[in-house]
Parts: C-alpha cells; sequence; structure tokens
C-alpha cells in the first residue's frame, strides 16, 4: 500500500498544513524540494524530502521520476462542466460580429444552453458531464467545483444537481456543487423578474437544500442579468440554508456585486475582467477569494483580470477555467497557468499558487488538496521530463503532464 516516487527533479508547491492560500508577494515564492522523494500511502501523502534523507522502506513499490517533476493537481474553484451540447454556432456567430450580448439578447447565449438541457435526459448529462470530467482529470485536474444554472426550472435544475450528485458518487476526486439558479431569466419571466426570484427562493432552494444538493450559492450579478439587489436577496436566502456565497462578479460591468459579495462573506468573486480601483480597495481585509478566468477572456475577446494590480495590492488571486459551453468551452488548467502568464503577467510561480493552493481556498478545500503537504490527499501529476516548473507555462499548448494520481492511483 506504499508507494515512494524517487529521484523526483523538483517536487513543486510543498507547504506546511497550516497554510490555506498565499497573498501578495507571498504568491511569488513557489516552495520546492529539488532531487526529492515523496511517499503516499493509500489516498494520502505522508512523507517527502530529500533524496539523501529517503527513509529505508523495504515493502514499497518504486516509482522512478528521473529527470520528472512532480505537482500537486491543480484545483478548478469554477465550473459549468454539467451541460448538454454545444454552442459551436454562437462562436461561428462571433467571428462574424455579433457579440455575447447580442446573442443572449436574441435568445442564444445562457438560454439556448437551458432549453438544450431541459429536453436532455438526466443519463444523457451525465454521460456527457462524465467525459469532460474524465478529460480534465487526464489534464491534470485534481478537485473541481460545478455548478447548476442551465436548468433555470424547478425540475431542470436539480436534475442538473443530481448528475453533480452521481459524479460526486462515481469519481473520486472531490467536487463540490454550487446552485446557480440566478444565472439569467427563463424568457417567460422576462417582464416579471422578481416571480422567477421568487420561484428560486420558495420553489429550488429548499428542494437543494433538503436533498443536500449543495454547499455553495451562485448568482450572475451582472448589467442584464440579475441586479445587485436580486443577487443580494438570492444570497440571504441562500444563507439561510448554510449555502455559502460564491459569485459571478464584474465580467462586463462593475455594478456592486463584487461588494455586495464581500459584504455577504463570500467565499470567492470570480471573473472580475471589469474592475474599478474601488472594486479592489473592497477586497482588503476580506477573506473573500477573487478568481479569475483567463480562458474566458481569450474566448470572448474581453480584458483579463488585472491580476497585476490586485496581487500588488498585497490580495490573493486564484485561477480557474470557468469551463462551459458559451464562454469558455475548455476545462484546460494547464492553459488557464499558460494565459494567466502570458496575458497577465502574472510570474510562474504567482499562476502556479493561484492554480492550486489558491483554487482549493475558493471551494473550501486547502485542507485536502492544494499542495504536496503530509496529511493531504495524493492528488497530483507526474510531468514528461522537462527542465524547469516555468517549462509549463512557456510550452503553452504542448501537454507536458505524464502521469495523473488521485487519491493516490495512477489513473
Ligand atoms: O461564467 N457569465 C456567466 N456564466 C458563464 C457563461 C454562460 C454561458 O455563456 O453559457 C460564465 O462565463
Ligand atoms: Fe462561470
Amino acid at each position: 500500500m506504499t508507494t515512494i516516487f524517487k529521484n523526483i527533479k523538483e517536487l513543486i508547491q510543498v507547504r506546511e498544513e497550516n497554510i490555506s492560500k498565499v497573498s501578495g508577494k507571498e504568491m511569488n515564492i513557489l516552495p520546492t524540494i529539488k532531487n526529492a522523494f515523496l511517499v503516499i500511502e493509500k489516498d494520502r501523502i505522508i512523507n517527502f524530502g530529500s533524496m539523501d534523507d529517503m527513509p529505508e522502506i523495504s515493502s514499497a513499490t518504486f516509482v522512478d521520476c528521473t529527470g520528472k517533476m512532480v505537482f500537486p493537481s491543480w484545483c478548478d474553484s469554477h465550473t459549468h462542466i454539467v451541460y448538454a451540447g454545444n454552442r459551436e454556432q454562437e462562436f461561428v456567430d462571433r467571428i462574424n460580429g455579433l457579440t455575447y450580448e447580442e446573442i443572449a439578447n436574441r435568445g442564444g447565449g445562457i438560454l439556448n444552453s437551458a432549453k438544450k438541457l431541459q429536453e436532455t435526459s438526466e443519463e444523457e448529462i451525465y454521460q456527457q458531464s462524465a467525459k469532460r470530467l474524465k478529460e480534465i482529470i487526464s489534464l491534470g485536474t485534481g478537485a473541481v467545483e460545478i455548478k447548476s444554472g442551465y436548468g433555470l426550472t424547478v425540475e431542470a435544475e436539480l436534475k442538473m444537481l443530481q448528475v453533480i450528485k452521481k459524479l460526486k458518487e462515481n469519481f473520486t476526486i472531490p467536487i463540490k456543487a454550487t446552485f446557480l439558479g440566478a444565472h439569467a431569466f427563463p424568457k417567460e419571466y422576462k417582464t416579471n423578474e422578481e416571480a422567477y426570484i421568487d420561484l428560486i427562493i420558495n420553489e429550488m432552494l429548499p428542494k437543494v437544500a433538503s436533498e443536500n444538493l449543495a454547499e455553495f450559492i451562485d448568482v450572475f450579478c451582472e448589467s442584464g442579468y440579475f441586479t445587485v439587489k436580486q443577487a443580494e436577496r438570492i444570497i440571504h436566502a441562500g444563507k439561510k440554508y448554510g449555502l455559502q456565497p460564491k459569485i459571478h462578479v464584474n465580467q462586463f460591468t462593475s455594478i456592486g456585486g463584487l461588494e455586495a459579495g464581500v459584504r455577504n462573506n463570500a467565499l470567492s468573486v470570480d471573473h472580475l475582467e471589469i474592475m474599478t480601483l474601488h472594486d479592489i480597495t473592497v477586497l482588503k481585509n476580506s477573506n473573500t477569494m477573487p478568481v479569475a478566468l483567463p480562458s474566458c477572456s481569450y474566448f470572448l475577446s474581453i480584458p483579463y483580470t488585472p491580476a497585476r494590480k490586485i496581487i500588488d495590492t498585497e490580495l490573493p488571486l486564484a485561477l480557474a477555467t470557468d469551463y462551459n459551453p458559451g464562454s469558455t468551452p475548455s476545462g484546460n488548467m494547464n492553459f488557464v497557468v499558460a494565459t494567466a502568464c502570458i496575458k497577465m503577467k502574472m510570474t510562474p510561480e504567482e499562476s502556479i499558487n493561484a492554480a492550486t493552493i489558491n483554487g482549493a481556498y475558493a471551494m473550501n478545500l486547502s485542507k485536502e488538496v492544494g499542495s504536496i503537504t503530509k496529511g493531504k490527499k495524493a492528488n497530483f501529476f507526474i510531468t514528461k521530463e522537462i527542465p524547469s516548473y516555468g517549462f509549463l507555462p512557456y510550452s503553452f499548448g504542448t501537454n507536458v503532464i505524464e502521469t495523473v494520481y488521485v487519491n493516490g492511483q495512477k489513473m
């Protein structure tokens, strides 16, 4: 049951167990051990250190990692991987000049995915979503958050959350579920928005809570979607059921959603492409993790989250994919880490911290994953032979991952 990984060229992100996130200048420090060993037993990391100090264990399986590096798995704290079908026609429409907003206004966007999801069986949605989950695990993701929000009816929102529950049962990586009934207003509620909010609060939430289907509550707080006032009403209702907020804010406009998130002790505020100085100030002295989604900026050609301003203000920052059919049809955390370096001027150290320990924090999972720490889950990946850890974001578009371990098992 004991496996020893030896001759590791560099063991990345080695942390004491009291570290739950890193902020500001600390983000530029990535603790590693060169020429290292790592010992796992069953599903846990039990020891690691320099090869010079490797203990004698006779009844162990050895894995030689000469020339290769070991990273803790990526922690993807923001995804929508449960969905039905795809939206490549909208992709072409945008190439031909329509904006994301224009597509949404004519019934495309989230409502297009909701229609597809409502018409698709739970089993079929499960199959499509499980395939995406397997794909992201093979790309190094070892913990993930998944949102509802493409149902937009009581029945379809519960169907999505049931799919997430089944993924939790059938996969060994930690999965956190977020209820995002407030993703968009269904067409029939466009002139009576309060009625849809009543439906979320009075019909959806009690069922989500009584069946224990979500840990977090999310709202798409944005011009044309949910106002700050509406978002706060939903967040307050969610909190009564013990759901902590993790919310979509500042994707296209800064309307006060970020401040509302912080005011309500959100675990994270996500997107942040459009940030005022005030938004950054509000994050100071809070426990809320800002989360950037650079593949969404890439795919929609919208601004990137101002990572330098955030980190240089001594704040933390996490990176996630936002994997979804409309704004980010990709769940590749390696691309996210590379894009953060290339487009957001984050250093490899900052990007790797943001995609591991800070991502774990943004899911309330930093006791379990996010670093190479004794007692944490043995979720990590072994690279191919690479010259340095910075080679991973540098060689964007190349998969440098050779082997993935989840719960101490080779995938
Ligand atoms: O995070 N911004 C809101 N929701 C998703 C995209 C939704 C969609 O286009 O399907 C996001 O980008
Ligand atoms: Fe999202």
